[in-house]
């Protein structure tokens, strides 16, 4: 019997660490090398957008060749397993999730993998090609507005209603490799809580919000989140 019928799981740049990607605020992450003012912003796109494509080009390089680890694979083998719906919300734009095997998948910050088109709005696989200020849309033909499919600082993220439906139903809230200072996400603990879910924290240290959680792990998510998982599709933890 399962304990819980619907759990909503929250992912973030901790999750895929250990595939060899950077976090963001860890002391040698993506933001200590570079201003998010310049590079994940509508403003700092505008003012130099051959700046902004050419981190995510690097960004995109960098996710060539990684690898799904013992985290990604034990939440894929959680949502095939359980007898209950499990719900995966990343903020993480690379693929790791859906290499992992998971379908009851949302990025809510877009996805390294595609590409927007800002005078169209379409948007399409990014293929091979680097994403130049030249770069013509295949779609509308403009030139100047092609960018990867990512939400920055200031846009709204994909998919929130149906995320703010997720947790009218959702039992368990499990937040892992998050800081849980970047909102909406930041909020999604205490909607949890709203609701009467149980909320469990998986994460190398004690995040910001980590009062907002019924229960914590601290610890590499690769050592953490699978026995959780087991401990879900066993046991009561
Ligand atoms: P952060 O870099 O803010 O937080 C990563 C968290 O993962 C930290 O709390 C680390 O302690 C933890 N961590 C590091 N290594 C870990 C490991 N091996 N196992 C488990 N936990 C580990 O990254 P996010 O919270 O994902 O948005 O950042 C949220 C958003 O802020 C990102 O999606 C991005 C960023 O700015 C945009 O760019 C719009």
């Amino acid at each position: 019997m399962s304990a819980f019928q619907s759990i909503v799981i929250l992912t973030g740049a901790g999750l895929s660490a250990e595939s060899g990607l950077s976090t963001f605020r860890d002391k040698d992450g993506i933001w200590a090398q570079y201003d998010y003012r310049e590079v994940a912003t509508p403003e700092g796109f505008a003012r130099n957008p051959a700046k902004v494509l050419e981190f995510y080009n690097r960004r995109r390089r960098e996710n060539k060749g990684v690898q799904p680890n013992a985290a990604h694979l034990a939440l894929a083998r959680l949502e095939q397993a359980y007898s209950g719906d499990v719900l995966i919300i990343t903020q993480n734009i690379d693929p790791l999730h859906e290499m992992a095997g998971s379908k009851n998948l949302i990025h809510m910050h877009g996805e390294i993998g595609k590409k927007l088109c800002a005078h169209c709005g379409i948007r399409s696989d990014w293929g091979d090609e680097e994403l130049l200020v030249e770069s013509k849309c295949d779609a509308c033909a403009m030139i100047g507005g092609m960018r990867p499919d990512v939400v920055w600082f200031g846009e709204m993220p994909y998919r929130m209603e149906e995320i703010y439906e997720a947790f009218t139903r959702c039992d368990m809230f499990i937040s892992i490799g998050t800081s849980g200072t970047v909102y909406p996400a930041a909020g999604f603990a205490a909607a949890a809580r709203q609701v009467g879910a149980r909320t469990v924290e998986l994460n190398l240290e004690p995040s910001e919000g980590v009062s907002l959680f019924h229960e914590a792990r601290h610890g590499k998510a690769t050592e953490i989140v699978p026995p959780y998982v087991e401990e879900l599709l066993f046991g009561n933890p």
